[in-house]
């Protein structure tokens, strides 16, 4: 699937009744990007990260990721898309999946207060290009909003 495509299914999902979107949406990234291998969301709450709806192969131990902490923790406390090519590389790494080999990290944004994050593990290396990264930059604006309003 494109991502124009992907998008606009996405926005779909978001103007739906569907009661569980969140979900619906980490669901469908899962399923339809093949180098997506673990997709979660993670939302803040007394600046600690608590992960929200994901989909994937396995659960991870990682549930509470303090600001600052990790991959995910320096997106959060920066507000800037972080983009692994290489996770064993960067020392920051908190390991979820023997799996994994890259992981992106997009905030989500409302009223320039970061209120969550997407985090795509992959088991291939260096899986994630600008594409991703704007494409995934438009769905956490997208998902903004709705992950305020909840
Ligand atoms: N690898 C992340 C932790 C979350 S798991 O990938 C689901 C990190 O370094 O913050």
């Amino acid at each position: 699937m494109d991502y124009k495509e992907a998008t606009n299914k996405i926005k779909e999902i978001l103007d739906s009744q569907d009661e569980n979107k969140i979900q619906t949406v980490v669901d469908f990234l899962q399923s339809q990007f093949q180098t997506y291998s673990w997709v979660g969301i993670y939302i803040v709450k007394n600046d600690v990260l608590h992960l929200g709806p994901w989909n994937g192969p396995h659960a991870t131990e990682h549930t509470k990721i303090p600001i600052g902490h990790g991959i995910c923790g320096s997106a959060a406390k920066t507000g800037k898309t972080e983009n692994i090519a290489e996770v064993c590389a960067d020392e920051r790494y908190l390991s979820c999946f023997i799996s994994t080999r890259s992981e992106i990290v997009v905030p989500i944004i409302y009223k320039e207060s970061i209120i969550g994050e997407i985090d795509i593990d992959s088991d291939q290396p260096n899986a994630f290009n600008h594409s991703d990264e704007h494409f995934l930059k438009e769905i956490a604006d997208m998902l903004a909003k709705h992950i305020h309003n909840m």
